[in-house]
C-alpha cells in the first residue's frame, strides 16, 4: 500500500511536540512492513532545511480565494529518514522560523492543503490512502470529496489521526473563501457550531478516524472542547491506537545526545553518571531524588500547578528532593518557575525553552518524572523516561493510564493518582521520596521498565488493519 502522509511536523525536520516524532517515526515503520508511507509537509526554514540536499520534484501555482501563488514541492534526495520525506515551499508564508503560532497560521495551512492536493491531482498514479493528523491538515478530506477541482481524486480514501482535539482550527464562515469551490449544499460537512471546524470537519469526512490511545477514544465522547455530541455520532468508525515510541532513537544504549550510555544491566550506574552531570549543571544535590518535568507549560499538562505542588512538597514532605523543569508556555508559568530559582537550596532549577539535548539528558539523569495532565492523548515523555529506566508519575488519565501501572500492583512500575490536584501529585511526590530510598525495590522497578515494549512494531500493524479497511 502507499499511505501519504501530510502533517504540520515531522522529526527531525521540525518538531513542537509528540506529533512530530509520531509523524518522523510511524512511515519508517509502515516502509519496513513492505509499504510505502511518505511524509508531505510544509518547508519552514529549520536548520535541517539547510543541512540536507533537496531536488525539485513539482512546481505549481494555485489560489488562495482571490490571492494566486506558486508553490514548489521539494524532495530530501537520500531517504535519510527511512521514508520519502516532501516540504512545500510557499514564499512568505510557510518559511518561517516556528511551525505554529502566528496570527496567519489559517492562511497558512489552508494554502498548504491546497498545495499538497494539487500536487497529487497532478500525479501520474493514485495514493491508496491519504492519512491527515489533526486540525492543521483537517481540511483535507472535505477538499477531497467536496471540492470540484478534486474529481479527479476524491475516491482515494482518508484517515485522520486525533493527537489532540483542544486544538481544532476554527475559522470564521467568511474565511470560505479561501476553500477551493465546492457543492455549496455540503456546508454542513465544514460547520460545527457556527464556525468552519477543521478537525470536525475531518472527523466527518475521513473515512477512518484514530485517537492517540483507547482511554482518548473514550474520554473524547463526554471531554472534546464541545465535539463531545460528534464523537458520539461518529464513533462507528473511530479506533484508539496506542502511539509507539521510535526505538532507534530513544535507546539510552545508542542516544547520540547522551554521553554515558547505559542499558538495562548497568542502568544504575549509567543513571547514576548521567544524574551527576545534571545536577553538577543545574547546582542539585544529588543525594537527593531528581524528579523532573518535561513538556508544554500550559494547562493541558497541569504546568500552572507546578509552582504550588513544589512549594507544598518542600513543606510537607521536606526538602528532601530536588525538581528540575524543562518547558515553555504560559508566560506567567514561565516568569513563576524562573523567579522560583532565586529560592532554591540546591534543591530547584528551571530551564524555560525547548531543548532536545537536554531532554535527553534529562529523561537519562532522572529518577522521576512527573506528568500531572489534565488532558493527555498519548503522552511520549512517560513511554522515553520509562525506556531510560526514570519512573514516571503519572495521572490516570488517556494513554497514561494505558501504558502506566502503579507500582502498588502486581507488576508494577510507576507511581500513578487519579487528579490534577495539588494534594494529588504532592502525596506523589511523597511516594517517590520514600521509593527512593527503598532501593531494592527501585532497582527491580527500574528494570521491569526498561524491559517493557513500546516499539512501533504492534501499533503499525493496527494502522494497516485500518487502512486495509478502506481501501
Ligand atoms: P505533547 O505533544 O502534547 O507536547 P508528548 O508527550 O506527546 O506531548 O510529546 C512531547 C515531546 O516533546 C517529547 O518528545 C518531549 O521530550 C518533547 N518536549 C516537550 N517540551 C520540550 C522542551 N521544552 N524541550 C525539549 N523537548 C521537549
Ligand atoms: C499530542 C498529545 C500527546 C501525544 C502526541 C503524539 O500532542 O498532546 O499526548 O502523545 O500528540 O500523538
Amino acid at each position: 500500500m502507499e499511505i501519504l502522509h501530510v502533517s504540520a511536523e515531522c522529526y527531525p525536520v521540525a518538531k513542537a511536540g509528540g506529533l512530530g516524532d509520531v509523524v518522523g517515526a510511524l512511515p519508517k515503520y509502515l516502509n519496513q512492513l513492505g509499504h510505502i508511507a511518505k511524509v508531505v509537509m510544509p518547508m519552514y526554514r529549520t536548520k535541517y532545511l539547510y543541512n540536507h540536499e533537496w531536488e525539485v520534484v513539482h512546481k505549481g501555482r494555485t489560489n488562495l480565494g482571490s490571492w494566486w501563488f506558486e508553490f514548489t514541492v521539494i524532495k530530501e534526495a537520500k531517504n535519510e529518514n527511512g521514508f520519502d520525506l516532501y516540504l512545500i515551499d510557499i514564499n512568505g508564508l510557510l518559511d518561517r522560523e516556528k511551525v505554529y503560532g502566528y496570527d496567519d497560521d489559517s492562511e497558512r495551512f489552508t494554502a498548504f492543503q491546497i498545495a499538497v492536493l494539487d500536487w497529487v491531482s497532478a500525479w501520474e498514479h493514485r495514493p491508496d490512502v491519504i492519512h491527515v493528523h489533526d486540525h492543521h491538515t483537517g481540511l483535507i478530506p472535505f477538499m477531497l470529496k467536496h471540492c470540484f477541482k478534486y474529481r479527479n481524486i476524491k475516491s482515494i480514501p482518508t484517515v485522520l489521526t486525533i493527537h489532540n482535539a483542544q486544538y481544532q482550527g476554527w475559522m470564521d464562515w467568511a474565511d470560505s473563501k479561501m476553500i477551493p469551490a465546492w457543492d455549496t449544499w455540503s456546508w454542513g460537512m465544514l460547520d460545527w457550531a457556527n464556525k468552519i471546524n477543521p478537525l470536525a470537519s475531518a472527523i466527518k469526512c475521513a473515512d477512518k478516524v484514530t485517537t492517540v490511545s483507547p482511554s482518548y477514544l473514550d474520554e473524547l465522547k463526554y471531554m472534546s472542547n464541545g465535539l463531545e455530541d460528534l464523537f458520539e455520532y461518529e464513533k462507528g468508525k473511530c479506533v484508539g491506537i496506542i502511539n509507539g515510541i521510535d526505538a532507534d532513537v530513544w535507546d539510552p544504549a545508542t542516544d547520540t545526545y547522551l554521553q554515558n550510555h547505559y542499558s538495562i544491566k548497568d542502568a544504575e550506574a549509567g543513571k547514576l553518571k548521567s544524574k551527576l552531570d545534571l545536577c553538577e549543571t543545574f547546582n542539585l544535590d544529588p543525594e537527593k531524588p531528581l524528579i523532573v518535568f518535561i513538556g508544554r507549560l500550559v494547562g493541558e499538562k497541569g504546568a500552572d500547578l507546578l509552582p504550588q505542588v513544589i512549594g507544598d512538597s518542600y513543606y510537607y514532605v521536606g526538602r528532601r528532593m530536588n525538581f528540575l523543569v524543562l518547558g515553555s508556555g504560559f508566560p506567567e508559568v514561565e516568569a513563576e518557575l524562573s523567579a522560583m530559582k532565586a529560592l532554591s537550596q540546591r534543591d530547584y532549577n528551571a530551564y524555560i525553552g525547548y531543548n532536545e539535548t537536554l531532554s535527553h539528558l534529562m529523561y537519562a539523569g532522572a529518577d522521576f518524572l512527573l506528568m500531572p495532565s489534565r488532558v493527555e492523548p498519548c503522552g511520549l515523555n512517560q513511554m522515553y523516561s520509562m525506556r531510560y529506566g526514570t519512573v514516571p508519575m503519572v495521572r490516570r488519565i488517556g494513554g497514561l493510564k494505558d501504558t502506566v501501572i502503579d507500582y502498588g500492583e502486581p507488576d508494577g512500575y510507576g507511581i500513578c493518582y487519579n487528579y490534577t490536584a495539588v494534594g494529588d501529585i504532592t502525596h506523589a511526590v511523597w511516594r517517590a521520596v520514600e521509593l527512593y530510598h527503598d532501593k531494592k525495590n527501585l532497582s527491580a522497578i527500574r528494570k521491569r521498565m526498561m524491559a517493557l515494549d513500546f516499539s512501533w512494531e504492534a501499533s503499525v500493524k493496527k494502522y494497516i488493519d485500518v487502512y486495509n479497511s478502506i481501501v
